[in-house]
């Protein structure tokens, strides 16, 4: 018997800069100590995944040109790479499991599309890799996702959380202090694809069409958009990226009650201008905030339930109960996984 290869990517958590990469912005993720985990052999012509996670398995056979209508659900992630790689897509056969809560806002669908892309051959540059992902992504859900979750998964490195600058894809890692516990707590579980995903970037466009780029717009010419809505979508956008920049700094001179602040200030942004938070969600960032030695709490991701990140000093009294909570660690992205 041929001994399976492993190919395992990790999820992600951003830090802060949400709503800003289909834009061209900036954001600080890390990827996770969290995993889908692919063990497959080689085949010819097709693609049979089983997972732990959900009782129907995948079949493809190679090409695959219609991502959209495979079933179950979750093989369109695996149909998306595959149609993506067309004709150079190679078949394997073998098993799925992960350790990320899915559908959660941790990027458990960007992890699988890249540990399928690594097992379908894909070429190992992390740009392209990660391109290809997220191309996989919006064809297999229709959401016009940005590239933060898949390139994170793929390049993420460990002790650091990216500072990715999603217009020139520049990545610069930024150490995360030794004192600094990162907390995610699971909220509600949420599906982008029936949420106003689309109709923020569809917003952001629209505002792009009155003052050119957000990535380089300023406050007042984000004044001068008479649309409340559009104003308030667009003043999100510009505010955070700079929140990213403020909270780079602070994280790089190790003044987390600084970059606490900017995640709180990111999370009344998100929660009125943006309008992607959920009741849940507030009440969750306003228990945490309460905690002695946290240093800030917000929404991460998407948005629309998923998970909020708390930040907290290492002496705060804090707890994760492993099952709706967990303490992360950032990890090197999936290309730094020895596949064996
Ligand atoms: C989802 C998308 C990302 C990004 C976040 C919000 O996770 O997949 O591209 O837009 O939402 O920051």
């Amino acid at each position: 018997m041929t001994t399976p290869t492993v190919f395992r990517a990790p999820g992600r958590v951003n830090l802060i800069g949400d709503h800003t990469d289909y834009t061209g912005g900036l954001v600080l993720p890390l990827a996770i100590d969290r995993y889908t985990t692919l063990e497959v052999t080689p085949q010819v012509s097709a693609i049979d995944l089983a997972s732990d996670a959900d009782t129907s398995p995948v079949h493809l056979a190679l090409p695959v040109t219609d991502p959209e209508s495979v079933s179950p659900p979750w093989g369109r992630y695996v149909a998306g790479v595959a149609a993506e790689l067309g004709t150079s897509c190679q078949g394997f056969r073998g098993t799925v499991s992960t350790t990320l809560p899915i559908g959660s806002g941790l990027s458990s669908s960007a992890a699988l599309e890249v540990a399928v892309a690594l097992a379908c051959g894909a070429p190992r540059e992390p740009f392209a890799l990660a391109q290809l992902c997220q191309r996989a992504e919006q064809r297999a859900t229709g959401v016009p996702c940005g590239i933060m979750d898949q390139l994170t998964s793929v390049a993420g490195v460990a002790g650091h959380a990216l500072r990715i600058d999603c217009h020139s894809l520049e990545i610069s890692p930024v150490a995360i202090p030794d004192s600094a516990r990162i907390i995610v707590k699971f909220i509600a579980h949420r599906r982008l694809a029936s949420s106003a995903y689309g109709q923020r970037v569809t917003e952001c466009a629209t505002a792009e069409r009155l003052i050119g780029p957000l990535r380089s717009a300023s406050l007042r010419d984000v004044d001068s958009i008479a649309d409340d809505v559009i104003r308030r979508r667009a003043r999100h956008v510009v505010s955070e990226n700079q929140r990213v920049r403020d909270a780079c700094e602070a994280l790089a001179s190790g003044d987390l009650a600084t970059v606490g602040r900017l995640m709180v200030d990111s999370h009344v942004s998100l929660r009125d201008d943006y309008e992607v938070s959920t009741g849940e969600m507030d009440e969750a960032v306003k228990a945490a905030l309460s905690v002695p030695g946290v240093f800030g709490a917000r929404l991460t991701g998407g948005g629309f339930g998923g998970c909020i990140v708390v930040l907290a000093d290492a002496d705060s009294p804090l707890t994760v109960d492993e099952v709706t909570s967990w303490e992360v660690h950032a990890v090197n992205g999936a290309l730094s996984e020895p596949h064996v």
